[in-house]
C-alpha cells in the first residue's frame, strides 16, 4: 500500500509514521510537510530510511494532485493546530486548515483515492462542567477559536464531497493528545519544560477547564482500525475516558518533579476559551472494537516528562521564541 501522511512531521503524524513503519512493513509512507515552525525533521529521524519526506504545501495544488495520483490511501493530518496562535492571526488557519484541505480533496475525488481526515472535538464546541452529556457524531458543530472553526469548516468540506462526488472517505474527531513530540506551545510539554528549566507551571485562568486527555498512541492506533475498518462516508470521535481540569494535570505534573502542588502561576486567560471536552467513542468501541491501552494518565505523563528530559537537544531551539510570543500575549 501507497500512504501519504500530510502533516507527517508534526506530532501526531510523526507518530503516526513512527507506528506504520514499526507495525506495517508492507506500507510505502510519503511525508508531505511544509515544515512550518511546528514541523520537524528530526521527529521523523529514527525512521528515515524508511519514508520519502517531501517538503511542500497542501495548498500546492500540481504537488498535490502528482502525490496523492501516486497513492492508494490519504491520511490528512498537516493543519494549523494551536488555538492561542488563531487568536493573534488567524489567516495562516483559513490559508492551510480550509483551502489546504479542499486541494486534497479535488485531488482525492479526480484519483478515486481512499482518503481519511484527522479532526478535532473542539468543532463541537464546549459542554458545561456539571453537564453529564459527552460529545457523539450526532452533536451540532459549534466551534469556538478561528482554529476550530476552520477544523470545523474542513470536516464540512470533506461530508459534501463524500456526499456529492461520492469520495472514499471517513473522518475522525479526536480530544486533547499528548505524548513525546508534541511542540513545546502545547500545555503539558510547555509546562514540562518549564519545569525542567526551574520555571514554575502556567495556568490560564482558574485552571478550571477540562480537557479529554488520550495518549497519541491511542489516537493513532484508533486512527488505523477507522482505515481498516471504518464505513465510508462515518464520523468516528476518538476518545479514552481521560477527563482532567488543568489544575489536576499541574498537579500531577508538579508530583512527577517531587514539587508542592501549589508551586505554579495564575496567568491571564485565554480569549472565548473552551470550558469543557468530553468524547463518547463507544461508536468506535461497539462498532470497531477499538480500545485504548494507554489508561493509566500518571505513568502516561511520566513516561512523556521522561521523554522531554532525555529529548532536551529536539525541543530546546523553539523554547525561547515559544515563550517570548507567549509573555507578548500575557500568558
Ligand atoms: P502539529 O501542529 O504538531 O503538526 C502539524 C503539521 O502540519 C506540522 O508538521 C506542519 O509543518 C504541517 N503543516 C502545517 N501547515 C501545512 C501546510 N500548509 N502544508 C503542509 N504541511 C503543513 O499538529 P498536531 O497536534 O500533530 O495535529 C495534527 C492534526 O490532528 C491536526 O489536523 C489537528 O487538528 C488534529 N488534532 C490534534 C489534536 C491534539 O491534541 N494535538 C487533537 C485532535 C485532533
Ligand atoms: O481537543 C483537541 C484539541 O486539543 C486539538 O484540536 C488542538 O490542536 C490541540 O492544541 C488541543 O487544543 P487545546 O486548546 O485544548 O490545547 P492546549 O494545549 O493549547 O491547552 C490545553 C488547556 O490548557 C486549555 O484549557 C488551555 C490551558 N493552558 C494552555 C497553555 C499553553 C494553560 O492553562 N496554560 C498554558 O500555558
Amino acid at each position: 500500500m501507497r500512504l501519504l501522511v500530510t502533516g507527517g512531521a508534526g506530532f501526531i503524524g510523526s507518530n503516526f509514521v513512527h507506528l506504520t513503519v514499526r507495525e506495517r512493513p508492507d506500507v510505502q509512507v510519503t511525508v508531505l510537510d511544509a515544515l512550518t515552525y511546528a514541523g520537524d525533521k528530526t521527529s521523523l529521524a529514527p525512521v528515515a530510511d524508511k519514508v520519502t519526506l517531501v517538503e511542500g504545501d497542501i495548498t500546492d495544488a500540481e504537488l498535490v494532485d502528482r502525490l496523492v495520483g501516486e497513492s492508494d490511501l490519504v491520511v490528512h493530518f498537516a493543519a494549523e493546530s494551536h488555538n492561542d496562535n488563531s487568536l493573534t492571526n488567524p489567516w495562516p488557519f483559513v490559508h492551510t486548515n480550509l483551502i489546504g484541505t479542499y486541494t486534497l480533496l479535488e485531488a482525492v475525488r479526480k484519483h478515486g483515492v481512499r482518503f481519511h481526515h484527522i479532526s478535532t472535538d473542539e468543532v463541537y464546541g464546549d459542554l458545561e462542567l456539571d453537564d453529564p452529556a459527552k460529545f457523539t457524531a450526532d452533536t451540532p458543530y459549534n466551534p469556538s477559536s478561528p482554529y476550530s472553526s476552520t477544523k470545523a469548516g474542513s470536516d464540512l468540506l470533506v461530508r459534501a464531497w463524500a456526499r456529492s462526488f461520492g469520495i472514499q472517505a471517513t473522518i475522525s474527531n479526536c480530544s486533547n493528545n499528548y505524548g513525546p513530540y508534541q511542540h513545546i506551545e502545547k500545555f503539558i510539554p510547555r509546562q514540562i519544560t518549564n519545569l525542567i528549566d526551574g520555571i514554575k507551571p502556567r495556568l490560564y485562568g482558574k485552571g478550571e477547564n477540562v480537557r479529554d486527555w488520550i495518549h497519541v498512541e491511542d489516537h493513532n492506533s484508533a486512527v488505523w482500525t477507522i482505515i481498516e475498518k471504518g464505513q465510508i462516508g462515518e464520523t468516528y470521535l476518538i476518545g479514552a475516558d481521560g477527563e482532567k481540569n488543568n489544575l489536576e494535570v499541574v498537579e500531577a505534573l508538579l508530583e512527577a518533579f517531587g514539587l508542592a502542588k501549589d508551586d505554579f502561576d495564575h496567568v491571564k486567560d485565554r480569549a472565548g476559551h473552551d470550558l469543557r471536552y468530553a468524547i463518547d467513542s463507544s461508536k468506535l468501541r461497539d462498532e470497531l472494537g477499538w480500545e485504548p491501552k494507554y489508561t493509566d494518565f500518571q505513568s502516561g505523563l511520566q513516561a512523556t516528562v521522561d521523554w522531554y528530559k532525555a529529548n532536551e537537544a529536539w525541543w530546546r531551539p523553539a523554547k525561547e521564541a515559544t515563550e517570548a510570543k507567549y509573555a507578548a500575549a500575557g500568558h
